[in-house]
């Protein structure tokens, strides 16, 4: 599968059950989302021991209806928000109407961003590699992510867990979800895993990195360039 049906499968998500598809415990985009948004981005970025601050431009990848941008916005100068669904940036954009500083961008989901080098301080992405179709999109997302970043920038990504147990853990959930009538066993919701391996690789190129300690799930990569 390329970006193309990635697309395709988020732009219906986003139009039939956004709130689900985004965070699945929630029916609605109301306060309570958002909410979730504003108190993950501050757990996250504290586990990460990372600060944004008011001079700094950060990017979101992934951003789907807005649910963290908001406090991201509330933080940065300036957020570019991303995603490959145009009705998620729609969406994104309808609930943050106050917030003038940020930009919205649509992605073509193989991985590239359409952002000049160097233009960035900041990057963060949060369940949304694991959506990603091929190894091959998040390896450029990630080779991505460290080229629009300045010299001194920071990057927070998070990847699926390679290995047996993560990997059974995750097709039980596809499965839950699937008998439920969701559409979880298509490959734009499964994903791929990215090999550590190649995570390593891609990101000896930074001044530093190192594998964050988040949940059990997921690992997560903090780069510096
Ligand atoms: C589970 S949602 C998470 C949204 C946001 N990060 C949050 O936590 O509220 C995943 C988002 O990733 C986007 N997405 C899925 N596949 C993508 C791809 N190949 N490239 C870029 N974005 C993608 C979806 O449109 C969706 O908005």
């Amino acid at each position: 599968m390329t970006g193309s049906g990635s697309k395709a499968f988020w732009e219906k998500a986003a139009n039939e059950d956004p709130a689900w598809h985004i965070a699945t415990k929630f029916k609605t985009l109301d306060e309570d989302f958002y909410e979730s948004g504003r108190k993950e981005v501050n757990e996250f970025l504290d586990r990460a021991g990372l600060r944004l601050t008011r001079t700094q431009v950060l990017l979101e990848l992934g951003c789907g209806a807005g649910r963290m941008t908001r406090e991201f916005a509330s933080q940065a100068l300036r957020v570019i928000a991303t995603d490959v669904s145009p009705k998620m940036l729609e969406l994104a954009r309808k609930h943050l109407t106050s917030f003038k500083n940020v930009d919205y961008l649509e992605l073509d989901g193989n991985g590239n961003l359409p952002v000049e080098s160097g233009s960035v301080d900041a990057l963060f992405s949060y369940i949304t590699m694991q959506h990603v179709p091929t190894a091959l999109a998040q390896e450029r997302y990630l080779a991505e992510s460290i080229r629009v970043l300045k010299l001194g920038g920071w990057g927070l990504l998070q990847f699926r867990k390679p290995g047996i147990l993560p990997r059974i853990l995750d097709w039980i959930g596809h499965i839950a979800h699937a008998v439920s009538g969701k559409r979880t066993l298509n490959a734009a919701w499964r994903g791929s895993r990215i090999k550590k391996r190649r995570i390593v690789e891609l990101a000896a190129v930074c001044q530093k990195y190192e594998f964050i300690p988040i949940g059990r799930r997921h690992i997560w990569l903090k780069f510096e360039t």
